[in-house]
C-alpha cells in the first residue's frame, strides 16, 4: 500500500510495543483506512552488525498487507550505510531517520537526538542519500533540540537540501523526554521554515484533538500517534 497525498496519521514507532504482532493485529481490527503508514522502532547497529532482531523484524510475515515504514538510528555514515543496505536487502524502499530518540546512552553517542548538532554527519547525510540511495525514499522524525528547544535551525538548514518524503516533529527537548511543556510556538517555525510537509507528533490521545491540530496548524500535513493507540 501506498502513503496517501491527503492529510496522513502515522502509527509512530515505540521499542517494544509496536512490533509486528502488534502493527498486524491492530491493522486487522483497525483496517487499512486507519493509518498511513507503522514504523518500525528504530533499527540499530550493534557489536559491529544491524542488530539482529531488527532485521528480523523487517522480514516478519506480520508485515504482509500493511505499509511499513523502517526506521533507523545512527551516529556516523558507517552505521547509514549499513542500515540503508539491510533495509534495501530486505526489499523495502523507504526510511525513515531517527533524529529525536531522548536516552541518554543515545544522545551521548551521537544518535537520535544527538545528531541535531553534528550538522557535518547530516551533510554528508544528504550527499550519500543523493549519490548512493537514490532508490530509497527517505522522511526524517526529529526533536527541537537536546537542552533547549531552539536548537533545530541549523540541522533544518541540511534538512532542507534533502529530497524528504516528510519530517515528523516531536515538539519537545530530549531532555524533557516524555513529558512536559510541549513548544508550540517553536513547532510553528519550523513549519513556516521547513521545505517539507511537516507531520506533527505529541501526545495526541483524543481523535478531537487531530482536528485542532489541523485548525490550528493548516500547513501541517499529517500527524503521527504513538502511546495514544495504546490508550
Ligand atoms: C518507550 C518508548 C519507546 C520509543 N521508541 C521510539 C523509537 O524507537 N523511535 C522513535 O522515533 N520514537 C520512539 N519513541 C517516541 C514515540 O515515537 C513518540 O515520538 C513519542 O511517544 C511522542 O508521541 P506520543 O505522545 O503520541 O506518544 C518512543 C517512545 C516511548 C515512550
Amino acid at each position: 500500500m501506498e502513503e496517501k497525498n491527503s492529510f496522513m496519521i502515522f502509527s509512530a514507532p515505540i521499542q517494544g510495543l509496536t512490533d509486528p504482532v502488534w502493527r498486524h493485529f491492530h491493522h486487522q481490527v483497525y483496517g487499512g483506512g486507519s493509518v498511513a503508514a507503522y514504523h518500525t522502532p528504530f533499527m540499530r547497529v550493534e557489536r559491529g552488525e544491524v542488530r539482529r532482531r531488527d532485521v528480523r523484524d523487517l522480514k516478519s510475515e506480520f508485515n504482509q498487507g500493511l505499509t511499513l515504514v523502517p526506521q533507523i538510528i545512527f551516529r556516523d555514515i558507517k552505521e547509514f550505510r549499513m542500515l540503508c543496505d539491510e533495509i534495501r536487502i530486505a526489499g523495502y524502499s523507504v526510511a525513515d531517520m531517527n533524529m529525536g530518540c531522548p536516552f541518554p546512552p543515545q544522545v551521548h553517542h551521537g544518535r537520535g537526538a544527538g545528531i541535531l548538532g553534528n550538522i557535518e554527519l547530516l551533510r554528508e547525510v544528504s550527499a550519500v542519500i543523493t549519490a548512493e540511495y537514490g532508490d530509497l525514499s527517505f522522511s526524517a522524525k526529529m526533536r527541537l533540540g537536546v537542552e533547549c528547544p531552539d536548537e533545530w535551525r541549523d540541522a533544518l538548514a541540511v534538512l532542507n537540501t534533502i529530497p524528504l518524503r516528510h519530517m515528523t516533529v516531536h515538539p519537545r527537548t530530549a531532555r524533557q523526554q516524555y513529558s512536559g511543556d510541549l513548544f508550540m510556538d517553536e513547532f510553528a517555525m519550523v513549519l513556516g521554515a521547513s521545505a517539507h510537509p511537516v507531520i506533527y507528533n505529541g501526545d495526541i490521545v483524543r481523535p478531537e484533538q487531530i482536528d485542532e491540530v489541523m485548525s490550528a496548524y493548516p500547513g501541517v500535513a499529517g500527524v503521527m500517534i504513538g502511546r495514544g493507540l495504546f490508550s
